[in-house]
């Protein structure tokens, strides 16, 4: 069933999420899709096998009712198909891949655009895995990354981005917001058109958005002129802390590329994983609600509590910061990440922590429970400390991610972690 229509009416993504793309029929009435737990495929006959291939491999243009024929689960697989299906729906994409990881997503996108001598544009802050491979692993390819700040209207970065250019090629701009862990935001719109419209050799820019914090729910790059969108499927999508995986969505000709480089360098995901994202998404709208609902009671109990100095969280964004705009705008929601400064530094984030009874210390995000961690430390511990601080990350700042818990459960076992950190 592969119609998003009932008669004339458009079903919803949310509604589409439990049976979009699957026929019981073809599994003995299996109500939900099994396992196809296979390395490879039997084809009928040597000719199929040669037809298959020839699409794959892109040694024919395909018809308009071509279906690639199941091969080997490194090129494509029953329950990857499905899942990609599925994803295309909420970003409204032609096209989605998914991947052994967030990371795996986000380095084969950029490989397939990237040469060496070409500059990557990128907002910051970044997740830390995302800015080591951008600082310490890329520029080893000979690719330079350049940063903007996010959190500040793009007219107001772009004239010192423009000089660090100096005239080379951009291959890609990667954006991540919100970023990690500051809630940062950046006006997808506002790069994407500066990015489109930059005059130079070659293809223009690939404009890829980490879509990772607020999730296809609360925020649709592919809208604001976004060529990409990237996941980490472990987080939201995921939701359950218990895989992972990522996923990146956009036009098929933007994805062609990324595909043709998954086969090659194999970082698919695999059939279990993409079976468990399946199941997944068939909760996500309800499980990111019901995060977001407790994110707010969270902030606003931060936000009065006297150990915590400021509290970064879309639903508190202030009316007359400069990114509002921007918020009301791109954003469908606040999401359920939380960033705040304790009253102190390393010391009194710790103890916070460390003093935490139910939300739970670890890294990680977009679960079903709450997690807390130390970003300076942890996540972005590989970012030179003054640039952490240039970015907002300083060593009293902690992140959440909030959960489906009881709310008033949470803010009793945060206010009794903040009141073990000494007044000073
Ligand atoms: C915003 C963001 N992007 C990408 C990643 C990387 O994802 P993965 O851990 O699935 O490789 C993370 C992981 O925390 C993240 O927070």
């Amino acid at each position: 069933m592969k119609t998003r229509f009932l008669g004339d009416h458009r079903l919803h993504p949310e509604s589409l999420a439990l049976r979009y793309g699957y026929e019981s029929a073809w599994s003995e009435g299996a109500l939900k899709p099994p396992i196809f737990q296979t390395s490879t495929f039997v084809f009928e006959s040597a000719q199929a096998g040669k037809d298959f291939f020839a699409l794959a491999y892109g040694l024919r243009e395909p018809t308009a009712d071509d279906h690639p024929g199941l091969i080997y689960s490194r090129l494509n697989n029953p329950n990857l198909e499905l899942l990609e299906d599925r994803l295309t729906l909420w970003d409204e994409g032609e096209d989605a891949l998914t991947f052994a990881s967030g990371m795996a997503a986000i380095g084969t996108s950029l490989l397939a655009v990237a040469r060496p001598g070409d500059v990557i544009v990128h907002s910051g802050p970044l997740y830390g895995g995302s800015d080591h491979l951008l600082h310490h692993v890329l520029t080893g390819f000979g690719m330079t990354p350049v940063g903007f700040a996010a959190g500040r209207p793009f007219e107001t970065v772009r004239p010192a981005l423009e000089t660090a250019l100096a005239g080379r090629r951009v291959a890609a701009v990667l954006v991540e917001t919100p970023g990690n862990p500051t809630n940062s935001l950046v006006d997808i719109q506002a790069v994407a058109t500066w990015a489109h419209g930059l005059e130079q050799p070659g293809a223009r820019p690939v404009v890829m958005v980490d879509n990772t914090f607020l999730g296809p729910v609360f925020q649709h790059p592919l809208r604001w002129g976004a060529d990409v969108v990237l996941y980490s499927a472990t987080k939201f999508l995921g939701g359950h802390s218990d895989l992972i995986g990522g996923a990146c969505v956009g036009s098929r000709a933007a994805l062609a590329p990324i595909r043709a480089l998954r086969t090659f360098l194999g970082t698919m995901a695999d059939p279990w994983t993409g079976w468990l994202l399946l199941r997944s998404l068939e909760t996500l709208k309800m499980r990111m609600t019901a995060q977001m609902k407790n994110a707010r009671y969270v902030a606003e109990f931060l936000a009065e509590h006297p150990r915590v100095r400021s509290v970064h969280y879309l639903g508190l964004l202030a009316e007359d910061h400069p990114m509002f705009g921007v918020y009301r705008r791109q954003c469908v929601g606040p999401g359920s990440m939380v960033a705040f400064e304790v009253d102190g530094g390393e010391a009194e984030a710790f103890r916070f922590l460390d003093a935490l009874r139910m939300v739970r210390l670890a890294v990680s995000l977009g679960g079903t429970e709450s997690l807390a961690e130390h970003p300076a430390t942890m996540t972005h511990a590989d970012i030179p400390p003054a640039d952490q601080l240039a970015l907002g990350i300083t060593p009293g700042l902690v992140r959440l991610s909030v959960g489906v818990e009881h709310y008033e459960d949470l803010l009793v076992d945060l206010g009794q972690a903040l009141d073990a950190i000494p007044a000073r």
